[in-house]
């Protein structure tokens, strides 16, 4: 583990939570934060009544035990393992599942060790460890990097500023040619305004602004890179690019400077159960000439990596128009990247027609979606006279470049 720095008070308190009287007080800070129901000042009372911790080694334990209930929540992460956290380094940290995947790839593809540049808290490092790999992470807080070590003891830990030019000299020297440098650039800044209702730092989108930037990683001299970039991220030419998604939410773009799939362009869902790819081809979408009996979402990685066409092309279904982000078809679909809607009816007319079309068929709630064309939910539920509700959905698109409205049910497949 890296030496506190004795000028940081932050970095000693740091070292002592990673210690076993720390790792204690954080078991105990975990109790009374569960008793109390995350009540921080039940909490505090109840874990200094207890312990003999001084006020900042207490507040320091709590700050743990609130954060590993949003690991486990928010996040999918483990935190019985007696992770340490920061409330930004969790906000950045790869969720454990997609880790696994990008790990999975670097080890099939021939690497025997990773640098990770950007170590944070360590999630990335600790799935490459777990693929078998040998990883040396680098980290330039002084507080992120022993948490760092203490979640990842099976890391060289090293904390440096990555883009020092000797440091970096003297890390990539260790590299085989198989082997693979990893970036995952911080894109919040922390001494950033932070946002006033989540006090989160707002996200960097220009990636010239990111830590390390963009341009920094893309010339890194070793021939394997892999990063991590945000999902609107413009992939260059000569990168592979996987557009990720967990929830039916893009979560990354990864990018590696070398060929891990056999398209340039994917999307990669992740579910609790199963990872599917689904490579981009060069084929255009076979247009619908009238929609089928269901209609079928696409997830949003699929549209980001251009793969709408070959999925549609392996589903036997056919598209709406060229910018849809809807498939059709004469079944629901049983593909972890489609959500299935059974389509009740086309509704025709005005708005005002539509109304009554609705009222007469006795829907007055339902849920709105209208990702391909210009409309907000909440007016268009005033406009046809309903209420917000699950009880039908009415999906506004295009079909070949007209608008339409149809009245639909969501599909729940039988498991
Ligand atoms: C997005 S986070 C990494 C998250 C990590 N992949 C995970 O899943 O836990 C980026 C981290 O890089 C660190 N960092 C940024 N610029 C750096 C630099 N020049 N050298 C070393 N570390 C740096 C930040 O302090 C931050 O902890």
């Amino acid at each position: 583990m890296p030496a506190p720095d004795p000028v940081e008070p932050a970095a000693v308190l740091a070292h002592w939570l990673a210690s076993p009287a720390g790792q204690d007080a954080c078991v105990a800070a975990e109790r009374v934060w569960s008793d109390a129901a995350g009540d921080p000042l039940r909490a505090g009372s109840a874990l200094r009544a207890s312990t003999a911790l001084s006020p900042a080694e207490a507040a320091a334990a709590l700050e743990q035990a609130a954060l590993r209930q949003q690991a486990r929540e928010r996040h999918g992460i483990d935190a019985d393992t007696g992770l340490l956290l920061t409330r930004d380094g969790l906000e950045a940290a790869t969720r454990p599942r997609v880790a696994r995947h990008r790990a999975e790839l670097v080890r099939a593809s021939g690497a025997a060790r990773v640098l990770d540049l950007t170590g944070g808290l360590g999630l990335d490092t600790a799935a490459f460890l777990a693929a078998g790999l040998s990883v040396t992470a680098v980290e330039r807080d002084p507080v992120v990097a022993a948490f760092l070590a203490h979640n990842c003891p099976a890391a060289q830990v090293v904390r440096a500023d990555a883009t020092d030019p000797a440091v970096l000299a003297g890390l990539l020297a260790d590299l085989g040619p198989a082997d693979v440098v990893f970036v995952d650039p911080a894109r919040r800044d922390p001494s950033a305004p932070r946002d006033l209702g989540t006090a989160r730092a707002r996200p960097e989108r220009d990636p010239e602004l990111w830590s390390p930037p963009w341009s920094w990683v893309a010339a890194l001299p070793h021939a394997r890179i892999a990063a991590k970039a945000a999902p609107a991220f413009a992939a260059p030419d000569g990168w592979q690019a996987q557009w990720v998604s967990v929830d039916r939410t893009v979560v990354e773009c990864a990018v590696y400077s070398w060929p891990v799939a056999d398209a340039d362009r994917s999307a990669v869902i992740v579910t609790d159960d199963r990872v599917a790819v689904i490579a981009a081809d060069a084929i255009p979408a076979a247009i619908a000439p009238a929609i089928g009996g269901w209609l079928h979402e696409v997830d949003p990685a699929v549209l980001r990596a251009g793969a709408l066409p070959a999925l549609a092309a392996a589903e036997g279904m056919q598209g709406l128009g060229p910018e849809s982000s809807w498939l059709t078809g004469e079944s629901p679909a049983d593909h972890p990247a489609l959500r299935s809607f059974r389509v009740v009816e086309r509704l025709q007319g005005s708005a005002r027609e539509q109304r009554a079309r609705l009222r007469a068929v006795g829907v007055s709630r339902a849920s709105i979606k209208c990702r391909d064309v210009r409309a907000q939910p909440g007016q268009v539920l005033r406009d046809l006279g309903l209420a917000e509700g699950p009880d039908a959905v009415v999906i506004l698109t295009r079909l070949d470049g007209t608008a339409i409205t149809v009245l639909a049910e969501r599909y729940q497949a039988r498991s």
